[in-house]
């Protein structure tokens, strides 16, 4: 194993060495990161595992889905295979090492440890796959930082209306007291869920994920509500019963693009891009870390009005108790910010392809991105680098710095190959950026994990899109992996704590 990371190591140096000469005058950035900063890549379970059906591993939605529906993905694959990291995690463990972070965010399946959802049955050679694996990262001094669910729910909870139904946050609980217990003696950093808002928004009150629930403007906020119930229950079940002999923290994670008003001097503009942070944001991020808690009072004031106006008896938006917001109120030892992209807002009351209700009626604001902001890959993902700046100023205007910040996933999309120069330049200009953050705007940033480790199965769009540091040739049996450029600049400012962005310039 040493000798592999050595090796994987000198072929990273060798390779820059020879082919990126160093320039005279390189350009670096003004900051450099603290010396304690957690550098980290990411990764989730369905997106590279695969091993679908071994060691007794249950299905999850997105395996029963894909299975009857082969052409809901951009290129009819699945995740049967993915990038086999089942079979291939010590290799996994090198590419981390190599890289020179000390963290790697990675998921645990759920399927794989309770095949039926339910803890009356424990699959034991689920648990010691990850037993394995937690230890070899530990022994490659790399700190695991688990994320208990990242969009793969098991499928018998489909049964029951998913997220859509409150039992899951006993079944939620039933699960992380078996993973803590099993795995709390390796594990000290537990992130509770992924993205409730991208989870909830696609795939209960839309068609764009799995479970395909394609409810809008109800199914989207009940499985937020009980997301943020499972998540505030999970917060105290570890708080309480794990966390004063395991010593370890939990928290929870967001996503956010940065909504910018189109026009700044256009008072309805700023509304917009205001009314978007706060309820893709804020409807998750206010319960947990604001001072008073609940829900954000502009939220439920537009939801409750209409609601009534279009006819219901009651708010779409479910309403929590006294003990529920306090429960939920300091839930998170962390602020866990997902970001990628960000767009341009205005105003609009209504759009033909908007359903009623729909969380984009509920907002009443038309998206687009600016021209000028690139789009290697993905059509959501235009790059616009002072937007993260932006997104973490707004955090810490609106939460403060008490809980610092981890940024748990960040990244690009490109159609593939090792000369990934869009992406070198992707993480530097992003990661300046979060320097400015830190040093001008005093947020709290004290982590940050690139999304992600290798190319992997990137749901929707199956393979057709890379957002790997590392490339994966999913032809390949072997599923083998080989540094991109990313990876050869990610290491250098991981090891310098600092960016120079002339490491690896694209050539004339
Ligand atoms: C998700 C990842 C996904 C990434 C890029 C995030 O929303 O957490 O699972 O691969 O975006 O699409």
């Amino acid at each position: 194993m040493r000798n592999s990371v050595i090796m994987l190591v000198c072929l990273l140096t060798t390779f820059s060495v020879l082919h990126f000469p160093q320039l005279a005058a390189s350009r670096y950035s003004n900051y450099t990161f603290p010396d304690n900063f957690m550098f980290g890549v990411a990764s989730a379970a369905f997106q590279i595992e695969g091993g679908w059906n071994a060691g007794g591993r249950g299905e999850s939605v997105w395996d029963t889905y894909l299975h009857e529906h082969p052409d809901f993905t951009a290129d009819n694959s699945n995740g049967d295979i993915a990038a086999d990291s089942y079979n291939k995690y010590k290799q996994d463990v090198i590419m981390v090492e190599s890289l020179g972070v000390k963290y790697y965010r990675l998921s645990i399946s759920w399927s794989r440890i309770l095949p039926r959802g339910t803890d009356n049955y424990v699959n034991k050679e689920g648990v010691n796959y990850y037993r394995s694996l937690f230890k070899e990262l530990l022994k490659a001094n790399i700190t695991p930082v688990v994320t208990l669910f990242h969009f793969d729910l098991p499928t018998p909870f489909m049964d029951l209306g998913g997220w859509t139904n409150p039992v899951m946050v006993d079944y939620f609980e039933d699960y992380a007291r078996i993973v803590f217990t099993l795995f709390g003696d390796l594990v000290k950093l537990w992130n509770t869920i992924n993205e409730p808002h991208v989870y909830c928004l696609h795939g209960y009150g839309s068609d764009y994920f799995v479970p395909v629930l394609n409810f809008p403007g109800i199914a989207d906020y009940l499985c937020s509500h009980y997301l943020l119930l499972g998540h505030s229950r999970v917060y105290h079940l570890y708080d309480k019963h794990f966390r004063p002999h395991q010593k370890g923290k939990i928290f929870l994670t967001c996503e956010a693009f940065y909504a910018e008003p189109k026009d700044k001097n256009n008072i309805t503009d700023v509304e917009a891009a205001e009314r978007v942070l706060q309820l893709r944001l804020g409807l998750y991020a206010h319960p947990v870390f604001s001072e008073n808690g609940d829900y954000p009072e502009t939220v439920r004031k537009r939801i409750n009005e209409l609601s009534i106006i279009q006819g219901y008896k009651r708010s779409r938006l479910p309403v929590f108790t006294q003990e529920e917001i306090k429960l939920l109120k300091g839930s998170s030892d962390f602020f866990g910010i997902n970001h990628y992209t960000s767009a341009l807002m205005s105003s609009c009351p209504m759009q033909e392809n908007w359903p009623v209700p729909s969380i984009d009626h509920d907002l009443g604001v038309f998206m687009e991105t600016d021209p000028s902001w690139p789009i290697y890959a993905s059509d959501w993902l235009a790059v616009y680098p002072p937007g993260f700046r932006k997104l973490l100023s707004w955090i810490t205007k609106n939460y403060g710095t008490k809980i610092p910040i981890i940024v748990t996933e960040n990244g690009m999309s490109d159609y593939g190959g090792i000369n990934d120069y869009n992406r070198v330049s992707y993480f530097n200009e992003y990661l300046e950026q979060l320097l400015l953050a830190i040093y001008e705007d005093g947020c709290n940033v004290i982590g940050y994990f690139a999304w992600s480790l290798m190319d992997d199965f990137e749901w929707r769009d199956g393979y057709s899109v890379k957002f790997g540091l590392f490339h994966v040739d999913f032809d390949s049996p072997e599923r083998s992996r080989t540094p991109k450029l990313s990876a050869i600049n990610f290491r250098e400012i991981v090891r310098t704590k600092r960016i120079n962005f002339d490491y690896l310039k694209r050539p004339e």
